[in-house]
């Protein structure tokens, strides 16, 4: 075990595998590009659907505070991303992050919980998808049957189709991505601004009132499991709505902001990423925060919270009040909001995937970069195959939540990388760097931490049973094939320690 945490890939062999022919990915992306992929991520799901089931079940109208301290929390990240994003420009995101600071063990940790916030929440959000597009079928008066689309499929034919033709498009080409992502992202804009636009006109001030409905206890049914952790482990009944609530609330609101950290994974196809990722992580954050912000107080303000629906809240509030157009206007915006966060999960699946088989932690075949296209077509497809399985048969409303605990997760090690490679790489040119060091990564890995805390015990299960089987492949397959095994790996080590002896200068 101590072998895989002392086997550090150093920063400089990070970007000089980028530049090896087989696995050169072409440089297309600019900082503007960044920020609608970002927003192209960002808004799907979380405003469509969660502003609805918070303000119903933990938050009340102060869901727009469980916005507020999700984007918080997730803006203390995105520093931290943005400086790591900067300094080492090497697609994988979090997982070579980690390699180039806290070893081999804790980078293929990282790569095998990010399989829980790429992979599956493509799934999610496809199995999403298939519920906007029942629902649009359903008001054209042609709905597919419940066994084979919408939320609760046994077999779910929609999600498969939205998951291979976004395979395909991703295959054939980071430009033609990032093209249709731009188309999307006016469209859901678009959407999202006449929401807020619109609906101010039929805000009612009493449906304010209570903004932070006084705490009760839990619905009878309600068990341990399903109650935040922190509430168990301290040994509080569980309890819904109060600050708890809006606490608990901005836990689930939380996946509405996942994908910013994507922008992350794209670093080794921009232009120029020591400028344009900064800009584009923390762009698209702020866009996406100040929407939700002012949607969800519209949408609180149209309806009484307790009559809020948990499956189309936007549509339904404009439904009742007798809008029923701009409903399926919304739909319509959501269906292809959704689109491109499906999109953008597995594009940085992918990428993560590629990262990892290019160390040869899994199969280093995969990581082939197609001759004419200039993509992980390999990784691409597998990554594309396994989301279509997993979003056609796996119930995964219920598995929701294992996104958010991995994403969180992710933030903590990169919050605490970042302090670690300022001490041990001092000298790498940082064109974006953190303020208030150490004390900005220290709040932002403790802010997650707690927000992982108020994850449902029942979660946390989940994820722990995941990551042991993580343990498993590792020390199965990854570490003996690992490229910082054996002579290559020596080769390193000396490169490594020569590098460390150089910067530390004549003495
Ligand atoms: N942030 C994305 C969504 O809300 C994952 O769908």
């Amino acid at each position: 075990m101590a072998e895989g945490a002392r086997r550090i890939k150093s920063v400089e062999d990070s970007i000089r595998d980028t530049e090896e022919p087989e696995h050169r990915l072409k440089k297309n992306l600019s900082g503007l590009d960044l920020a609608v992929f970002g927003v192209g991520v960002i808004i799907g799901t979380g405003i469509f659907v969660l502003t609805g089931v918070v303000a119903r079940e933990n938050s009340g109208p102060a869901v727009a505070v469980s916005f507020v301290i999700a984007g918080v929390v997730c803006g203390l990240a995105a520093v931290c991303y943005a400086e790591f994003a900067s300094t080492v420009p090497v697609a994988g995101s979090a997982y070579t992050f980690s390699y180039a600071t806290m070893g081999e063990l804790l980078a293929w940790i990282i790569g095998w919980d990010l399989v829980l916030e790429l992979a599956l929440g493509a799934a999610t959000v496809a199995v999403g998808w298939s519920g906007y597009l029942n629902q649009l079928l359903g008001d054209l008066g042609i709905p597919l049957p419940e066994a084979i689309a919408g939320e609760t499929a046994r077999f779910n034919i929609p999600a498969i189709v939205i998951v291979l033709l976004m395979t395909a498009v991703l295959v054939l080409g980071i430009k033609l991505s990032s093209r249709v992502t731009s188309v999307i992202v006016v469209i859901k804009v678009a959407i999202v601004l006449l929401v807020i636009a619109l609906g101010l006109f039929y805000v009612q001030a009493d449906n304010y009132t209570p903004f932070v409905p006084p705490a009760e206890p839990a619905p009878p049914g309600a068990s341990g499991w399903d109650a935040p952790l922190v509430q168990t482990m301290f040994g509080f009944s569980p309890g819904v709505f109060g600050w708890g609530g809006v606490i608990a609330g901005a836990s689930i609101v939380f996946f509405a902001f996942i994908g910013f950290d994507i922008v992350a994974t794209a670093a080794e196809e921009t232009k120029d990423p020591s400028k344009d990722l900064p800009r584009g992580i923390i762009g698209s954050l702020v866009v996406c925060t100040l929407l939700y912000v002012a949607v969800s107080l519209v949408v609180v303000g149209m309806q009484p919270y307790s009559e809020l629906s948990t499956e189309a809240p936007l549509a339904e509030a404009f439904s009742s009040v007798g809008l029923s157009f701009v409903s399926s206007l919304i739909s319509v915006g959501a269906l292809a909001g959704l689109t491109s966060v499906v999109m953008i999960l597995m594009l940085g699946q992918s990428r993560v995937l590629f990262a990892m088989s290019r160390d040869h932690l899994l199969p280093p075949g995969l990581a082939q970069v197609h001759p004419r296209y200039g993509t992980p077509y390999k990784i691409t497809i597998a990554t594309g195959i396994a989301v279509a399985v997993l979003a056609a048969v796996v119930p995964l409303e219920e598995l929701a939540l294992l996104v958010n605990i991995g994403t969180l997760f992710a933030f903590v090690l990169v919050s605490l990388g970042v302090i670690v490679l300022r001490r041990t790489r001092p000298d790498l040119h940082r064109s974006f760097r953190v303020p208030l060091m150490p004390v900005l990564p220290i709040v932002s890995a403790l802010a997650c931490l707690w927000l992982m805390l108020n994850l449902p015990g029942e979660t946390w299960l989940r994820f722990a049973i995941w990551m042991a089987i993580g343990f498993v492949v590792y020390f199965a397959y990854g570490r003996r094939h690992s490229r910082l095994a054996g002579a290559e790996g020596e080769a390193a080590a000396v490169r490594l320690a020569a590098d460390r002896e150089a910067r530390r200068g004549p003495r």
